[in-house]
């Protein structure tokens, strides 16, 4: 079993988490996730990227938006709850080098993947410049932790209400087409935001990374949920990504695979409220 042993609200429907996992917490690299199921009887198993770790505790740090059934039950559970399943490090790690000037782009509940990838940037002796976007200044998080890692942090809200009144493409594209291009550019949030970002920086030809958050069952390779098309070539993110070359996703078919299930998704998530 592993068992919650912190829990915190980061912002509205936004949750942390710190689970005992010592084993996970010991082999994990930045960009990896795990499979959780938060019960067995019938539980829905959901990937979540390891937003932090602590060998020492022997603890990883999951942050997770509660927007369907899964997510929702897990936002109900409290320090000291097992849940049943955790699986993993999966996935790729990212392909961490000294770049030069990277530019990460978080969207959302984004900017928990990003964070360790960029923490890895920084610390690999890139030049880093940070891109957070979010709907409202509620919904900005790790904003502290990005900022004492960035060079240079530009926070942008749909509503204005914090930062830039933008979308985080209007910043991307000022960079990309400035004195100081960037030579590699991370994008992690929703897949709009991601499709968006991936053709903003392909003009400019700046190698841009998508991580990809695809359904996904087994984690594994063998059942084939997680399938996107890559350079037209059918690629399991669980096995072969989560990143790919942004510029190469067909993110038409993605977006269509992940609304495959959604009278499910909502169908499940009603019953749950009742
Ligand atoms: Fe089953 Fe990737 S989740 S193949």
């Amino acid at each position: 079993m592993y068992h919650i042993l912190h829990k915190e609200q980061l912002a509205e429907k936004v949750f942390l988490m710190k689970i005992q996992a010592p084993l996970i917490a010991q082999e994990r690299r930045a960009g990896q996730f795990v499979i959780i199921q938060p019960d067995t009887d019938f539980g829905e198993r959901i990937p979540l990227t390891i937003a932090d770790a602590d060998v020492t505790a022997g603890t990883i740090t999951l942050i997770f938006q509660a927007v369907g059934k899964t997510t929702t039950d897990l936002s109900a559970m409290q320090t000291g709850d097992p849940v049943a399943n955790v699986l993993g490090p999966l996935g790729n790690p990212t392909h961490i080098a000294n770049f030069g000037h990277v530019v990460c782009v978080a969207g959302g509940i984004g900017a928990a993947p990003m964070f360790p990838i960029a923490q890895a940037l920084k610390q690999a002796g890139n030049s880093l410049t940070l891109i957070i976007g979010a709907r409202s200044r509620e919904l900005v998080i790790l904003e502290e932790r990005m900022r004492s890692i960035a060079d240079n942090l530009i926070i942008c809200t749909d509503d204005g209400s914090y930062g830039r009144k933008a979308l985080v493409t209007e910043p991307l594209e000022e960079l990309c087409s400035g004195a100081d291009k960037p030579d590699k550019v991370f994008a992690i949030g929703p897949p709009v935001m991601m499709k968006f970002c991936a053709a903003t920086t392909k003009p400019y030809q700046v190698p841009t990374m998508v991580s990809l958050n695809t359904i996904m069952v087994d984690g594994t390779g063998m059942c084939g949920g997680c399938r996107v098309t890559v350079n037209g070539e059918t690629r399991f993110t669980c096995v072969d990504g989560p990143e790919f070359d942004g510029h190469q996703v067909d993110f038409e078919n993605m977006l269509a695979r992940l609304g495959s299930y959604r009278p499910q998704e909502q169908d499940a998530l009603h019953k749950c409220r009742i």
